[in-house]
């Protein structure tokens, strides 16, 4: 039968896709359905038709999984900030465990692949450390602060409520909302360049109760805004953090970020620190105890699940320490903190990063936690391997999401480490990287997922690979 966009049909979902949507079958073809799980009997509408697959979106719930939950937000149905709010976090986590399975499996070609069970979050909720809020207009073009609406480009949705950073978080996101509406600055109209407010981030050290907030606009600036802005840090510098179950919250920073445009093309990021220090302070534990403490500022990369991050650190110092290791690359190594955790265990780290703020900050976050014995080039890892002459026995490597290219895989071959440590936010790109260093000698021995982002459909995965 001919398939219509706009058609509505009945379907059972059987399983989760990588990215989160449920999946069915009609007709012989694959369904891609979100904001369904396993279980589901559902009625969708297709919004795409291809020969082998089609995408439709939810109209009604016929009949829901037996464990299908209520959703702790109001405002789960729109927002997609949280795909999986609706299923038990054991289900979350078997369902993240098998796609790191399948990859290595399809992707990676091992059978059966050595997954370990998956690890999981102890704060399902109020976990992220870092919040990006975007200024705009909802779809009858109202103001709005909150976060894109999924398959919109420009619609925002006003957020009063979001249960992923903290309750002091939101306090002050809706404290702004209150501010900036009476000002009556525009927000910044993407389709047509025109506008003054862009972002809002919030960033907390969920080891010190450090908060930052991060006003981000264009540097098309109202005249009224030296003024208004004195007002605004007085009612940041007022919102109350006692009452955090978590301990006492305090805004210790606040910035003004511009960003300057030329033809409307963004050129340049201008930073203006209105209040408090430079940098926000955030901890994280070691295995035996012992905190490293880091220095973040505005723009630079860390792992927004703090209590995560120092599990999957761990993680990577359990693989590293499975044999002896004097000279150990991390590359990738933004901030410095994977090779900060290694360098008492080893004689010499080198870090390798392409973003100079990140790379200066690693240098300052070293010299802070005293450790001595690691150093810091900046660049582009393709080329920066070219130059090293040093011969490490371990490779730690923590990409983006696309993973290696096939250039820096010939090159890590060169180096003949005996270990490699892969930290992959994306088990597809990280099990088809393990394939061609499988080519070079490579075997995958464990991989280690370790959830970090609950309620969402995002995986990160520790593998060993030994060479030999
Ligand atoms: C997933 S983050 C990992 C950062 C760090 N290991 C951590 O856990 O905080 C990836 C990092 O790779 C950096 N990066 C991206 N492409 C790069 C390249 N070609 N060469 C060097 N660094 C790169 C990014 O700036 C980012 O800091």
């Amino acid at each position: 039968m001919n398939l219509q966009k706009g058609q509505i049909i009945e379907l059972d979902i059987e399983k989760i896709a990588f990215g989160g949507n449920g999946i069915g079958k009609y007709e012989g073809r694959v369904v891609f359905v979100p904001g369904t799980m396993p279980g589901d009997k559902v009625k969708a509408s297709f919004t795409r038709i291809k020969d082998s697959f089609a995408e439709a979106d939810l109209v009604e719930v016929v009949k829901g999984s037996v464990d299908r939950l209520a959703p702790k937000c109001k405002f789960f149905e729109k927002c997609g900030g949280c795909q999986f709010q609706f299923m038990p976090y054991e289900m979350q986590l078997q369902i993240k465990k098998q796609q790191v399975v399948d990859a290595f499996e399809r992707i990676g070609k091992i059978p059966n692949p050595p997954v370990s069970e998956i690890i999981g979050c102890e704060m399902q909720y109020y976990y992220r450390n870092k919040m990006e809020f975007s200024f705009g207009y909802d779809a009858e073009m109202n103001f709005a602060l909150g976060m894109h609406l999924p398959g919109r480009r420009y619609d925002i949705l006003d957020l009063t409520e979001c249960h992923l950073q903290s309750e002091f978080s939101v306090k002050i996101l809706n404290a702004i909302r209150d501010f900036i509406k009476k000002t009556a600055w525009p927000p910044f109209k993407y389709s047509v360049g025109e506008g003054f407010l862009q972002a809002l981030y919030i960033r907390e050290g969920k080891r010190t109760n450090e908060v930052m907030v991060n006003f981000v606009t264009s540097d098309d600036v109202p005249k009224n805004f030296d003024e208004k802005m004195k007002e605004f840090v007085k009612i940041l510098e007022g919102i109350d953090g006692e009452s955090e179950s978590a301990g006492a919250k305090k805004i210790t920073s606040i910035y003004w970020t511009k960003v300057v445009s030329k033809k409307g093309i963004p050129k340049q990021r201008l930073e203006t620190l209105l209040s408090g220090k430079k940098t926000l302070t955030e901890k994280l534990k070691l295995r035996n105890g012992d905190e490293l403490s880091f220095e973040i500022l505005p723009q630079a990369f860390f792992q927004v699940n703090t209590f995560q991050a120092e599990i999957l650190y761990n993680q990577v110092v359990d693989f590293a320490l499975r044999n002896s290791h004097e000279t150990v690359f991390d590359l990738f190594c933004g901030t410095g903190t994977i090779g900060l955790f290694l360098a008492k265990h080893v004689e010499q780290v080198f870090g390798v990063e392409l973003n100079l703020d990140a790379v200066k900050t690693a240098r300052e976050n070293a010299v802070a936690n005293k450790i001595f014995n690691i150093d810091f080039l900046a660049g582009d890892v393709g080329k920066v391997l070219h130059q090293m002459k040093e011969r490490p026995s371990l490779i730690v490597i923590d990409p983006p999401r696309a993973g290696l290219t096939k250039g820096m895989i010939e090159k890590l071959n060169e180096f003949d480490a005996k270990t490699i440590v892969y930290v992959s936010c994306n088990p597809a790109t990280s099990a088809r990287d393990c394939l061609l260093l499988a080519e070079y000698g490579y075997s995958v021995k464990e991989i280690v997922p370790v959830d970090m982002f609950p309620n969402s459909a995002h995986i990160e995965c520790v593998s060993l690979l030994v060479r030999g």
